[in-house]
């Protein structure tokens, strides 16, 4: 053993109730002679915390946390991302990367009043959630020693892992094995693994957990209606709900027609290209509806501004980079711009899709007199000509040099 794996008494373990965190609380505790702390947070992936608390203690954590994270969840970490439509590489809506951060923060805090020495995840060595957790971790307290026993154990499967765990008396569900790795929260579903890594194979029936087929979607449309206050969605149907049930109640809607699905290549941090399938209704709709109330709402320079950062924004936060400096300077620009963004946006659910089909903004930029075809048009239609004659000489002045030289050359 080093002397580092001497120094290490305490480890707080970040615990799902799956096989492979109930194995690395036994793993750990031999390989450290530690007492570890099982840590589990509830960011809305449902699960019956009784039998998870239950779990980690027959495993043998000397104590238990169940945090629930809900609420900061959703105001400090999906409502800010919303702000900038937060989507990586234009399709992702960044449930799982939003969530690390958050529930790494709150290990180290635990590590923290424990007086613990160390902190611990069951990420592997090639995902992206390894890179989230430890910077997570190094940017709160880098006195923390770091473990992550998938990186490092020598289990080569699962089945190694279930012999293990037979042979240290550690639950094992009888349930039928996913051939899919899974992570669920309030702001959406990650699903890989299975037939899903050949890109070209359509995604099995089985693989989407939340939402409809489309096809066997009702046949009637529904519609909705959002209202939104300084950015954040605050009604559906005229109806004031919490953060938590607003994006609940959008989440079964939306999943009930069968919106949400997302199928993607995707760039990993770590180099590497994975296929990942989605489920993520109210984080889909929301974003949807957010943008097209700014359409009605941001200037056109701010308007177009913003999307450039929000590009930036969504790599910061898949990247892992949460507590960098960028991504806090990031949300002072766009709680700036949200200052506006209130009003009301209605949507169309049918069928797989969500359309945007009406909104109105009290502060709307929108002006039916300048837009109007008909005679109450307030447009200066003779102020065209000269700003397009100015505008435009740049352009045809590159037009004349280009024909003179090409006249030139004949
Ligand atoms: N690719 C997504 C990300 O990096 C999700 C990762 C976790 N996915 C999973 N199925 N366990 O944010």
């Amino acid at each position: 053993m080093s002397k580092k794996e001497n120094d290490v008494n305490k480890i707080v373990l970040a615990y799902s109730g799956g096989l492979d965190t109930s194995v690395a609380i036994k793993w750990l505790q031999e390989k450290y002679d530690a007492e570890i702390i099982a840590y589990s947070a509830d960011v809305g992936q449902g699960g019956d915390w009784r039998s998870i608390e239950n779990k980690a203690l027959q495993t043998g954590a000397s104590k238990v946390y169940i945090d629930d994270l809900k609420e900061e969840f959703i105001k400090e970490y999906i409502f800010p991302s919303l702000k900038y439509n937060a989507l990586y590489e234009g399709k992702y809506p960044l449930a799982t990367a939003l969530s690390r951060p958050l529930i790494a923060s709150r290990m180290v805090e635990v590590a923290q009043e424990e007086e613990a020495d160390a902190v611990a995840h069951g990420c592997t060595g090639k995902g992206n959630d390894q890179v989230r957790f430890d910077v997570t971790f190094r940017a709160l307290d880098s006195e923390l020693e770091i473990i992550a026993p998938l990186r490092v154990w020598d289990f080569k499967s699962r089945d190694e892992e279930i012999e293990y765990a037979q042979e240290n008396d550690i639950p094992v569900e009888a349930t039928k094995d996913s051939p899919y790795s899974i992570d669920h929260n309030l702001w959406g579903l990650s699903i890989e693994c299975g037939e899903l890594e050949d890109p070209w194979n359509e995604p099995p029936r089985d693989a989407y957990q939340w939402t409809v087929d489309p096809r066997e979607a009702p046949d009637e449309a529904e519609y909705m209606t959002i209202t939104f206050e300084k950015g954040i969605p605050v009604k559906v149907d005229e109806e004031e709900l919490d953060p938590e049930d607003l994006i609940k109640k959008v989440n079964r809607k939306g999943a009930r027609h069968g919106v949400g699905r997302i199928d993607m290549v995707e760039n990993r941090l770590v180099g590497i290209k994975s296929r990942e399938i989605y489920e993520a209704p109210a984080a889909c709709i929301l974003t949807e509806a957010h943008s097209h109330l700014e359409d009605m709402t941001l200037d056109r320079e701010t308007a177009h501004y913003k999307n450039l950062l929000s590009e930036k924004y969504s790599e910061l936060v898949y990247n892992g980079l949460w507590y960098s400096p960028l991504r806090s300077s990031l949300k002072a620009f766009v709680d700036e711009t949200q200052k506006s963004v209130s009003g009301q946006i209605r949507v169309k659910l049918y069928k797989g899709r969500c359309e945007v089909v009406g909104r109105r903004a009290e502060k709307s930029l929108y002006q039916f007199d300048l837009a109007t075809y008909d005679e109450d048009d307030s447009f200066d239609h003779d102020a065209a000509p000269g700003f397009i004659k100015i505008w435009g000489l740049p352009t045809q002045i590159a037009g004349e040099v280009k024909r003179g030289s090409e006249n030139e050359t004949e």
